[in-house]
């Protein structure tokens, strides 16, 4: 596979979005990116095997059941662009149908190399299929690979899992009409996105038995005493999954056991935490069925198929652009 690898200055970002986060007015705040260094990732797969959270397990069923489907709705040769592809397990079903169609050329758009490289490793073997990795933030790696277009070519992008539910709402839409931008119309976009359900299934999704998602919260902090050579005491910290007001959001929280004093010499900073004060790592924001057609729409696509699963109410939505 062929890496088009990054350049910029991964620590200095990490050390001023730190900085930012933590000094800011009211709640302390982290973006939830940075919870995806090797030990994240690590800890993220195993949290898709857990009995409580059925999301991953969802998607997955939903492109195996119909991937078929999926591929029979998509017009002319298409170009396959993955934004945040993870090992790419999932996206099997969906290159092979294809692949049996055309000859795919796929395009994984990761942060991770580790990622990247997985990935290769689970898809290389799959007749007619050439991948080329993009070690970029989403939006940059899809630029590049709009790039590559070939004329008369489609893009399919496909952005699963639910990471579309990590943004804030509107933030999703401004994000999804920028990926629209970026394509032409007739171009698709697969979507996945976890749906509403009860509270108690929520919390025991992002608060599990065993602790995986505590460990992969508080590994957060972790990375800022490794990279950041800061001096969080982790048995200080606790990890907190609550419901937002409005009930359609689950959100992460480090809360602060005691009132305590933290330095963080690479960012230049020391933060004070009262006893109970929360650093807010997470936002999962839930949907309705319906609210996808609108969200698609305010964004420059039309939906023109969902598939839902009913086992863990899920959906992946076909949007279209205009
Ligand atoms: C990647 N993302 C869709 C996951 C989610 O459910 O929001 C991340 C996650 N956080 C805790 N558990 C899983």
């Amino acid at each position: 596979m062929l890496v088009h690898a990054i350049t910029t200055d991964a620590t200095y970002e990490f050390a001023s979005d730190v900085r930012a986060g933590l000094t800011r007015e009211g709640q302390k705040q982290l973006p939830c990116k940075y919870l995806y260094d090797d030990v994240g990732s690590a800890l993220f797969e195993v949290i898709s095997h857990l009995p409580e959270y059925g999301l991953t397990r969802a998607d997955e069923r939903l492109l195996r059941r119909y991937s078929h489907e999926i591929v029979d709705l998509l017009a002319g040769p298409v170009a396959v662009a993955e934004l945040g592809s993870g090992s790419g397990r999932k996206t099997r079903w969906l290159l092979e149908a294809l692949c049996r169609r055309q000859r795919t050329f796929y395009y994984p758009v990761e942060i991770s190399r580790l990622a990247l490289a997985k990935c290769e490793r689970e898809l290389g073997d799959i007749d007619s299929i050439s991948i080329v990795g993009f070690e970029r933030e989403y939006l940059d790696g899809l630029l590049e690979v709009a790039a590559q277009r070939k004329a008369g070519q489609h893009l399919l992008v496909l952005f699963l899992g639910s990471t579309i539910g990590n943004f804030d709402r509107l933030a999703g839409v401004k994000f999804l009409a920028e990926v629209r931008q970026i394509l032409e119309s007739g171009d698709s976009l697969l979507l996945g996105t976890d749906l509403e359900k009860s509270n108690t299934q929520l919390l025991h999704a992002y608060d599990d038995e065993l602790g995986v998602t505590a460990a992969f919260d508080l590994n957060l902090l972790v990375r800022i005493n490794r990279e950041l050579d800061a001096d969080f005491d982790l048995g200080q910290f606790a990890h907190q999954a609550k419901i937002s007001q409005d009930g359609r959001c689950v959100e992460m929280h480090l809360r602060s056991l005691q009132r305590q004093t933290v330095t963080i010499p690479a960012a230049e900073i020391v933060v004070d935490f009262l006893q109970g004060e929360t650093i807010w790592t997470e936002s999962s924001h839930k949907y309705s069925a319906d609210e996808i057609f609108l969200t698609a729409r305010d964004a420059g696509f039309r939906c023109d198929a969902q598939w839902i699963d009913e086992q863990w109410p899920f959906a992946e939505s076909l949007l279209i652009a205009e």
